[in-house]
């Protein structure tokens, strides 16, 4: 939940420096990333793959949706992983922060053909591609750049993940990818190969997000290699990648924990190794896109408080309001996902008793709920600072300019020096949007 180094003495800091230094130089809402331990995960998930995989592991590539920054981007350039995009800004922002065009990996369900143009131009290494309509206009692009463009197809391998519905995408009724079981990733597949300027390198499955059992993962790439064995069959060739995709949960609550990544690795490469020895398949290389398990844990929102209101609710108990000063704008996933995420009172210590209270934001609607439910010290007041952990995927990433607010900063903690890596939206950001 919390990241490694962020310890609760007598006030939460980070790196030694306390949240009140914090908030006073930086301002809140503001979204705290410890560096070293975004560095140590990313390390950890490359390591894991290729402990696991060893002269066939592929390459981790970051989901930058999670969170990207320029300045995240040339961490990811440093640690020497791929990154997956899936838009023309987040290209923009990888290429902006130095990673190799080749370790680029662009995905998306309706990529524009500007998108596709410039991902080709400037020499990404791989295209997933997602449509019929899109291994024409990839073709094209590469035939105009008298290139061959590396391809893999996305499908769809027929999985319910465990996961809130709007976030698992391998069940037949989705938008994405080409589905095996009808036939259509058969279509597309021949499609390719009949494409002079595509090479088709293999097959990509995303199945879901915030999956914490790895046994979904198993059954995508065991319907992924049973598709490569049909390939071989027919066409007497083998193609060499698989990239089985992101979705990797973390922990969010109390006595949750995220998923181990050399656990995972080795479950995934036991099922990879003994399918295609079953069919007789020589191990492809194997790639993933973990984004919440790198970023995730590695950022806390910190918040202060602005009003506290008692509601006597239908039955005479009391549950109080507690409003800080960001809420569904730097945080949709509540609202989005009924996600759950715990707080704690952070600027000092205290032994008061806890009475049920329900933070809010300080948006227009009901809705706007940080946490639906929690037990907080009693003498919590205006001006104290909470914080709410494990923001760090799909926060900052998912925030908008609700009611006008300008979206926050994050700050990058390491080693006992803070520094803003993405500064705060101001009111003029906003209105210089206005003709
Ligand atoms: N690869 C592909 C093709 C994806 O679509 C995604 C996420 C990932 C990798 C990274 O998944 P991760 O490892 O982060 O779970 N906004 C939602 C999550 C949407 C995920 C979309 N795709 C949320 O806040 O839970």
């Amino acid at each position: 939940m919390w990241s490694s180094n962020v310890s609760n003495d007598n006030q939460l800091s980070i790196s030694s420096i306390s949240v009140t230094q914090l908030a006073k130089e930086f301002g809140t809402p503001a979204f705290i990333l410890d560096e070293a331990d975004f560095q140590d995960r990313a390390t950890k998930w490359n390591s894991a793959l290729h402990a696991a995989f060893g002269d066939n592991a592929g390459s981790v590539y970051y989901a930058a949706k999670a969170f990207i920054c320029v300045e995240v981007a040339r961490w990811i350039k440093d640690i020497g992983i791929g990154i997956d995009v899936c838009t023309g800004g987040e290209l923009a922002v990888a290429i902006r922060g130095g990673i190799d065009p080749k370790k680029i990996e662009v995905h998306g369900n309706n990529k524009s053909i500007a998108e596709i143009e410039s991902a080709v131009a400037v020499g990404v290494g791989t295209i997933v591609i997602d449509s019929l309509y899109e291994i024409d206009r990839v073709a094209a692009a590469a035939k105009s750049h008298g290139i061959v463009q590396k391809v893999l197809l996305r499908l769809t391998p027929g999985i319910e993940a465990h996961t809130h519905e709007s976030i698992a995408t391998a069940h037949e009724d989705v938008k994405f990818g080409f589905s095996i079981a009808s036939g259509a990733a058969w279509k597309a597949i021949e499609q390719v190969r009949n494409a002079p300027s595509l090479e088709l390198r293999g097959f990509h499955a995303h199945i879901g997000s915030q999956i914490l059992e790895t046994d979904s993962f198993e059954i995508s790439a065991q319907r992924l290699i049973a598709l490569l064995a049909k390939y071989r069959d027919e066409f007497s060739t083998q193609l060499p990648e698989l990239d089985l995709g992101g979705g990797y949960g973390i922990a969010y609550l109390p006595g949750e924990t995220d998923l181990n990544p050399d656990t995972t690795m080795k479950a995934l490469a036991a099922v990879v190794t003994a399918q295609c020895e079953a069919h007789n398949l020589s191990i492809p290389k194997i790639s993933i896109e973990p984004g919440r398990a790198i970023v995730g844990p590695t950022m806390f929102t910190l918040y202060e408080v602005g009003t506290i209101k008692d509601v006597t609710l239908g039955n005479g108990a009391n549950r109080r309001y507690i409003s800080v000063d960001g809420g569904m704008s730097d945080n949709l996933r509540p609202a989005l996902y009924q996600a759950e995420y715990t707080a704690v009172l952070a600027n000092r210590k205290s032994n008061a008793p806890k009475i049920s209270a329900r933070i809010v934001g300080k948006h227009c609607e009901t809705g706007d709920i940080v946490i639906r439910e929690i037990d907080l010290e009693n003498d919590i007041i205006p001006g104290d600072l909470l914080a709410t952990p494990a923001t760090g995927a799909y926060g900052r990433s998912m925030a908008t300019n609700y009611n006008h607010v300008p979206r926050p900063p994050v700050i990058a903690v390491k080693d006992g020096k803070a520094r803003i890596i993405l500064r705060r939206e101001t009111e003029g950001d906003l209105l210089a949007l206005d003709i």
